[in-house]
């Protein structure tokens, strides 16, 4: 049950599992005093902890606020930290006091204007706001909280209103900030690079600040809007785990300070490396969604909060509970040697192994040869599909199959009609000479006329041919990120209406097809975050099909993201990005993390791998429920062993698939066992692989045994059913 106690000056959220405390000093300032384990009451005197700081020195010009631990620390009045919000005012002064004035308690949560945001449907949340403001600036600075039933997770934002007559300039506006009493944490963020996205790195805190951020335009390949701080002895299942993550696409930073004291600060929220924004009097900024998650089962606790939030609270529309369809993508079945007849024999192979979507990539527009042109006119080249879009799309329907097309519509190619109609419609800088990236610009979308070019040129495909997913891909980064559009004072400010303009255009999208499936891309994953998945219920996870390679992508997506939101396809061997060969059993295996599908030329496999093909597909569609929406257990790290293992168990327990890859082959070692999790201890299963009839507990003492096919990168899968009631 969710609560907002509001008592003594103290504010007090929590539900079952957690509690979010502050209270206010002196009538003015709010002070952080917990957030973790969830308390009955907060009775002591936690100013004590903070020993040289008598409540009534706040009254002193001194610099008290330093030291406090704070919801809202801003700059250049007595907090020397780095803070949440910076404001300049007209005399060009960025001192900000912001002092408390009000409070409200709500019990639904507020969407964010022109941002995707966590929503509750079922008024099982409350929210708070608490209203500060600075009277020399003339700004009103209010602060969001909700607090969630069935998730332990808590979501803040600011909004920023000037209520007075000077011009204002934000220059930094985080969406939250938690103080920490101490800095005995590690640090776990998600970083990587393309082909290489959401690998683990721990680090350890010290003084001084430390984090990822990304100021790419996208929230990138190379880190994603996500950092936790764990208690040392945190793991997969135990200890203290504080998770921070952002509801937001473009440019971000997460950190942790660690001051003098040996405070730790954590913060998140926009990048204010090139941001800025002019808030003139009567308007309002308002801060992406950051959600905040305490886990007392380390990684695990965590990852489960997290994936209801995705699953309940941020994925919309017809696909956030359905099954989705098995995809076969023609990509690197072709790239962009194909024409209408080699694209039919290719479907009609897919329809035969039981694939229920066929995917048309990038190539089939202008005259897209090569990725060196045409992006921005979305017409078919009737060269490669003489009868166009139409006529395939009928074929493809007409063996059974839906029908799926890619876009890069944030792009213009330098060759394109659209570039020769607008050339200024791409992000640029002044005369500087145009820097292109995979041989193309970005387009403006901080301008409303480019959005609605954008949204007009996808929606009238979409509206003349019968398509039923749409991948949604951007791959390359702002640099620089300056429009033509906006005058000088306002270039600070692109970047973030950039995002503003996509998100638009995206409502308007998933508004009007809501049949659609879409999936976001960015070169593989490097646009993978809560604010994409808020308009598109999965994301392509990586450009690097390898199943080795992805054992690594996938199990460190799964730390924030579940399963039903990461595409994961068989390709072809020796694979395109390493050379690795690996069985396909394997490649299936590792597909079954996500959402499956294929990638590869079917129609040059031999026989025997199209039945067997066919074999595992029958047995994913069998538990196809499962594992989409199943509780997801991580049970064996890539990053520490050799190998990775994880499972996922319905709802009910009474179904569960476990799959283990072991990476290097070993020889003279006893059978491993792998202790599973999640299970009804007092159930029945039955193994099918095995015939055998095990019961929960133990499988998740001893465990199932693991007898690995001979070779490297070889993997064993189970699936279990109750075996009684
Ligand atoms: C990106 C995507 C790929 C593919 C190509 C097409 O790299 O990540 O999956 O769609 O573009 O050009």
């Amino acid at each position: 049950m969710t609560e907002i106690l509001v008592e003594n000056e103290l504010f007090h959220l929590r539900n079952d599992q957690f509690s979010y405390v502050f209270r206010l000093v002196n009538g003015q300032f709010l002070m952080h005093v917990h957030f973790g384990r969830r308390l009955s009451t907060v009775q002591g005197d936690i100013l004590r902890r903070f020993a040289t700081v008598p409540e009534a020195d706040f009254d002193r010009n001194e610099f008290r606020l330093d030291r406090l631990p704070q919801e809202a620390p801003t700059f250049g009045y007595g907090d020397l930290r780095d803070g949440l919000l910076r404001v300049r005012g007209e005399d060009g002064s960025d001192s900000l006091n912001l002092t408390y004035r009000s409070y409200a308690v709500g019990a639904n949560k507020p969407a964010l204007e022109g941002l995707p945001s966590a929503y509750d449907k079922t008024s099982a949340c409350k929210t708070l706001s608490v209203t500060l403001a600075d009277d020399r600036l003339g700004l009103e600075c209010r602060l969001y909280y909700t607090i969630f039933d069935d998730c332990d997770i808590l979501a803040r934002h600011v909004e920023l209103t000037n209520i007075g007559a000077q011009k204002l300039n934000i220059e930094r506006a985080l969406s939250a900030c938690v103080d920490f009493h101490q800095s005995d944490y590690k640090l776990l963020t998600l970083s990587g690079g393309w082909a290489r996205e959401r690998h683990m790195d721990w680090r350890a805190i010290m003084q001084g600040i430390q984090g990822v951020s990304s100021a790419r335009g996208a929230s990138s390949a190379q880190s994603n809007p996500f950092m936790a701080l764990a208690t040392s002895n945190a793991d997969e299942t135990c200890g203290d785990v504080f998770a921070f993550a952002l509801v937001y696409s473009g440019n971000f930073r997460a950190d942790a300070t660690v001051d003098q004291y040996g405070q730790t600060r954590a913060m998140i929220g926009l990048n204010d490396e090139g941001f800025g924004w002019r808030l003139t009097s009567g308007e309002t900024f308002v801060t992406p969604e950051a959600v905040l998650c305490y886990s007392s089962r380390g990684l695990s606790g965590m990852s489960h909060a997290f994936h209801t939030l995705c699953r309940r609270h941020i994925v919309r529309g017809r696909y956030r509970d359905a099954e989705r369809p098995i995809l076969l993508n023609n990509w690197e079945a072709t790239y962009f040697d194909f024409d209408e007849e080699k694209l039919l024999a290719i479907a009609a192979k897919a329809a035969e192994i039981g694939a229920e979507l066929f995917v048309l990539d990038d190539g089939w527009f202008g005259h897209r040869d090569a990725d060196n042109c045409s992006l921005g006119d979305w017409v078919e080249d009737t060269r490669k599909l003489p009868g166009g879009l139409a006529r395939l799309s009928d074929a493809i329907h007409g063996r059974g199959l839906k029908f799926g097309l890619w876009f890069e519509p944030e792009m213009v190619s330098p060759d394109s009609d659209l570039y020769r109609a607008h050339p200024d419609w791409c992000l640029h800088a002044g005369e500087m000479e145009r820097l292109t990236g995979r041989n193309q610009l970005v387009l403006d979308m901080s301008r409303t006329e480019v959005c609605d070019y954008v949204y007009h040129a996808v929606a009238d495909v979409l509206t003349r041919v019968k398509i039923d997913y749409v991948k949604w891909d951007m791959n390359r980064n702002f640099s620089p990120a300056g429009s033509a559009g906006f005058p000088p004072e306002a270039q600070r400010e692109v970047p973030h209406r950039y995002m503003l303009g996509l998100y638009s255009v995206l409502e308007r999208m998933v508004t009007a097809f809501p049949e659609v499936l879409f999936e976001s891309c960015a070169s593989g994953g490097g646009r993978f975050d809560l604010g994409m998945l808020h308009y598109m219920p999965q994301t392509w996870c990586s450009d690097n099909t390898d199943a080795h390679d992805r054992c690594f992508v996938q199990y460190a997506t799964s730390l924030l993201f579940p399963q039903s939101a990461m595409g994961a396809h068989i390709s072809a061997v020796p694979n395109h990005q390493t050379g690795r060969t690996t069985g396909m059993s394997t490649r299936s295996d590792v597909a079954m993390g996500g959402t499956y599908g294929f990638e590869l030329d079917v129609t040059r496999l031999p026989d025997a791998e199209i039945a067997e093909m066919k074999h595992l597909l029958t047995r994913v569609k069998g538990v196809r429920n499962t594992l989409l929406y199943g509780v997801f257990h991580r049970l064996q790290s890539p990053f520490e062993t050799n190998g990775a293992a994880w499972m996922v168990v319905s709802e009910d327990r009474r179904e569960a698939v476990v799959t283990s890859v072991r990476f290097r082959a070993q020889v003279n070692r006893t059978l491993p066992c792998l202790p599973l999790r999640g299970l009804d201890p007092h159930c029945i299963y039955h193994v099918e692989e095995t015939d055998e009839r095990l019961s929960g507990d133990e499988l998740m003492t001893l465990g199932l045994t693991l007898e690995y096919p001979s070779g490297d990168d070889v993997s064993c899968s189970f699936v279990l059913h109750a075996a009684h009631d």
